[in-house]
């Protein structure tokens, strides 16, 4: 994740040219910007460049992101009325330009490394269209769920759908797995995470039958793991923040895991990387179904050559490049 981020050279020479908007609806820059980031570092796979916010614009809102504040959406949802007057959104026109992009990134990437496509979970974007933007504390998103649970179920219905049609998009367009990432989620105590984002989620997921390897991407989710998992996915995302032994032992040995490397580790020195991957890997134990990945995205002021260096290491510690097992139709 953020494999081309701020923290790439190559990647920062095109932005100066061309605007983060401009650049995802540009087929060729973001084939050459996945394609290069891979390539780089050496990962594995490889995620589309994109972002999950581009699907409000589906909505009718406005989205534009603005230098070191973040991405701002307006106008921001507020009542009853709002949700109720949402338009029901087409991603498969608005959004067609993603899946060029994929068509495109899929005829440059080498044929052994997948493709992965992603979106936006219901709970996650919900946020962004109450708050219209980052937030430190989810309080207008919490005080609107609490106060107004029928509203709240209508936007949640509303995000899904649109969700569902758009990463059926990005599946028929070429993608081999996806991710779907409910970034702020641990913001949410275990009750409000069952009662008002379980159920939808859960509908996103079930609605891709399984045509791909899903992803199910969280921070801070180890106080609802078990719920968090029983979402859907047949990878679980874990952050530093829970031991990769003591989330198996949530979730049960049928489904992979993904993590949890902490972020930060990344800017520290080559032999605290190597310590940590290590343990790591150590505690996945050589079991399969373990992917081996950070718990948030690369830091904009990582060095490269830390990240270059990690991707290495994973390999040779773990016996070898993608030591990919069959896990669905598309691997
Ligand atoms: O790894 C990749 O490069 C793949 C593409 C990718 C981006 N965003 C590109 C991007 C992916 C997978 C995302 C997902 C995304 N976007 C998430 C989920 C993952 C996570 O981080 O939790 C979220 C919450 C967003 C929303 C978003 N988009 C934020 C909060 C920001 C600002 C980030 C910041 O640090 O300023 C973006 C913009 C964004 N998306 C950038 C990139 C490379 C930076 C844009 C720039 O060049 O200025």
């Amino acid at each position: 994740m953020r494999q081309a981020g701020r923290y790439m050279e190559d990647y920062r020479k095109v932005r100066e040219r061309v605007p983060f908007k401009a650049l995802c609806r540009d087929a060729s820059l973001t084939a050459e910007i996945t394609v290069t980031a891979q390539e780089k570092i050496k990962a594995d796979a490889a995620i589309i460049f994109s972002d999950i916010l581009l699907i409000v614009e589906s909505f009718g809102f406005k989205l534009d992101y603005v230098k070191g504040d973040g991405p701002s959406i307006t106008p921001v949802l507020k009542s009853a009325a709002d949700i109720e007057g949402l338009p029901t959104a087409e991603p498969r026109q608005t959004l067609a330009y993603v899946f060029q992009a994929i068509q495109e990134t899929r005829r440059s990437l080498k044929a052994d490394i997948p493709l992965i496509g992603f979106a936006g979970a219901p709970f996650t974007l919900a946020s962004y269209l109450i708050e219209g933007g980052a937030s430190g504390n989810f309080k207008k998103t919490k005080a609107l769920m609490a106060r107004d649970e029928r509203s709240w179920g209508i936007l949640m219905d509303k995000i899904a759908a649109a969700t569902v049609e758009f990463l059926k998009g990005q599946v028929d367009a070429g993608v081999q797995a996806i991710q779907l990432f409910d970034s702020w989620v641990g913001w949410l105590s275990p009750e409000q995470y069952q009662k008002y984002v379980q159920a939808h989620t859960k509908k996103v997921f079930d609605a891709l039958e399984s045509r791909v390897p899903l992803i199910h991407f969280g921070t801070q989710t180890a106080p609802f793991l078990k719920n968090f998992s029983e979402a859907g996915g047949d990878v679980i995302s874990v952050d530093h923040r829970v031991a990769l032994s003591e989330a198996w032992k949530v979730i049960g040995g049928e489904k992979a895991i993904q993590g949890n490397l902490d972020p930060a580790v990344l800017c520290a020195d080559l032999k605290a990387i190597e310590r940590e991957t290590r343990r790591i890997l150590d505690e996945a134990g050589g079991r399969p179904g373990h992917i081996f990945n950070l718990g948030h995205g690369v830091l904009p002021e990582t060095p490269l050559e830390n990240v270059i260096a990690l991707v290495e290491m994973v390999h040779e510690f773990s016996g070898g490049a993608c030591r990919v097992r069959r896990a669905g139709p598309a691997f």
